[in-house]
């Protein structure tokens, strides 16, 4: 099931690094990024294949996660947060504030027939 995976960070007087490396469970082979977002919902599907690895570099929103009739929302809001998604989880990001940015890490290359759009 998606989760949360706390990414470290050092932080001095100049400001704040945080380092994504060795903690996610595929090789990431596609980064994309969502912005100018309004208050339509985005996603609302899940992946045949595709591992994804969602951090909100800026703003705040919530990830709707669904599986086997199980529902969980995931609050992203820092920048030193990695949600973890397995293929199977369907997901909604929605409730977008602080003009978010979305930074996406992908397991696969973009593929039109890799998205389901019921929830498992
Ligand atoms: P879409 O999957 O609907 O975005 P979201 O999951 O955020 O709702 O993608 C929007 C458009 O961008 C759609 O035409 C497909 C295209 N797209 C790509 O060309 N490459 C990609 O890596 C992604 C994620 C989307």
């Amino acid at each position: 099931m998606a989760h949360i995976i706390e990414l470290p960070t050092r932080s001095d007087s100049r400001g704040s690094l945080t380092v994504l490396e060795k903690v996610l469970p595929f090789e990431m082979k596609r980064l994309y990024w969502i912005y100018d977002l309004n208050d339509e919902a985005r996603g609302k599907h899940r992946h045949k294949q595709t591992w994804q690895a969602l951090i909100c570099l800026q703003g705040k929103c919530e990830v709707v996660v669904k599986k086997h009739q199980h529902e969980e929302i995931f609050i992203l809001e820092k920048p030193n947060e990695v949600l973890l998604l397995e293929p199977d989880d369907w997901h909604e990001m929605r409730h977008f504030q602080g003009q978010p940015i979305l930074l996406v890490a992908a397991s696969h290359f973009y593929d039109a027939n890799d998205y389901i759009k019921e929830p498992l």
